[in-house]
């Protein structure tokens, strides 16, 4: 990886025009492009035996780990756990060696991270590291690495190492749900193909949306608050397109699970905040939908980010649709994470923030 920023402005911009190339990398190194199948070594892991998951990270690691969670329990039927470190490191949590834990953290040095780690090896899990930096202390004290293969992230706000922590956790959730039995061989050879499409369609998404996230930066570059919705994956999506746009934009945002909004956001609900619902056409379609037509009646300027049959089957108006392809439940927040992406990326550059060195924020946290 040759370190400059090529043709782009940022490198935010180049590290999420990389995506498919880095995420196809990736995802070599965890399934079989031919046979449709996980090739993964989870080493001291014995997904198959193990009682539950402890997930603990920081930033976007931890929401990458809170979409993981989601496949562990649908596909693998295997409990987790997750919270950010600087809370599980403290929370005295009963843990036992039946357990393992699995810590994602691109640069593996996150202080907070660290120290859950060994906070969970002192109780006897066995530990797993989802890493970029493999060589970093996260990957020295793990009993088994799992590289997410990025390359290097420069941007501070993380783009290309949280697809690639998803296309990871993916894999190996693919891969216990096997260990234990919970999917079959047809299951994760239909699983398994889809994750070998996503960088494909990452290519054809990115090169779609583009003009449009540039206009609607412009109007979002206006506002003061903007909220985040969806269920299900979609739910920690919501929080990291917050999160995003809040980082680099210094505009106030917030995440929500899309159910929630009854209790307490929808207060807040008016013609200046625009409400962003992801909903791909999945099982929490009509919900979300319904949760959106709570926010029309309200006066609230919608923007849709959902693929083209939830686009068919909504009516409601919108101030912005965004028109993603119809992809499996399983790949959708890799690809929905590209509008978000992009949306807070050209929003920052209308602000004319410093878009790769936000204000107050550090790239790795080595400290408390
Ligand atoms: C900092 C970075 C974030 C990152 C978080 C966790 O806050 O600005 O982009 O998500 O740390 O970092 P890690 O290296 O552990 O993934």
């Amino acid at each position: 990886y040759l370190i400059d920023k090529g043709n782009h402005r940022h490198f935010m911009e180049k590290e999420v025009y990389e995506q498919p190339e880095v995420i196809s990398h990736a995802l070599g190194h965890y399934v079989d492009f031919a046979s449709h199948t996980v090739k993964i070594e989870t080493g001291a892991i014995d997904f198959a035996n193990v009682s539950s998951l402890a997930i603990s990270a920081c930033g976007t690691a931890f929401l990458a780990g809170s979409v993981g969670k989601y496949w562990f329990e649908r596909y693998a039927r295997l409990p987790v756990e997750i919270d950010v470190a600087s809370e599980f490191r403290y929370r005295e949590m009963p843990l036992s060696p039946s357990q393992a834990a699995l810590f994602i953290s691109q640069s593996g040095e996150t202080a907070d991270t660290l120290a859950s780690l060994r906070y969970c090896k002192d109780n006897g899990l066995k530990i797993g590291a989802v890493v970029n930096a493999t060589e970093s202390t996260i990957a020295r004290e793990a009993d088994a690495i799992f590289p997410i293969l990025a390359g290097p992230e420069i941007g501070v706000a993380s783009t290309k190492a949280f697809t690639c922590q998803l296309a990871v956790l993916a894999s190996l959730a693919i891969g216990a749900g096997r260990a234990r039995g919970t999917l079959d061989a047809a299951d994760e050879k239909e699983l398994v193909r889809h994750l070998t499409e996503m960088p494909r369609i990452m290519s054809q998404v990115l090169n779609l949306i583009q003009p449009q996230m540039e206009s609607l930066a412009r109007d979002l570059s206006k506002c003061k608050d903007v909220l985040y919705i969806g269920r299900g994956t979609s739910y920690p999506l919501a929080m990291e397109g917050a999160l995003k746009l809040k980082e680099i934009s210094y505009i106030h945002a917030e995440g929500y699970a899309a159910g929630e909004l009854k209790h307490g956001p929808i207060a807040l609900i008016d013609e200046n905040m625009p409400v962003i619902v992801i909903a791909p056409h999945d099982r929490f379609f009509e919900k979300t939908v319904s949760n959106m037509q709570e926010v029309a009646a309200r006066g609230g300027r919608i923007i849709f980010i959902t693929d083209g049959k939830g686009a068919a089957a909504s009516k409601l108006p919108t101030m912005a649709t965004i028109v993603l392809p119809v992809v499996d439940e399983i790949i959708s927040p890799m690809i929905f994470s590209l509008p978000i992406q992009l949306l807070a990326y050209h929003t920052a550059v209308f602000m004319g923030t410093d878009v790769d060195q936000p204000r107050n924020l550090a790239k790795s946290v080595t400290v408390e």
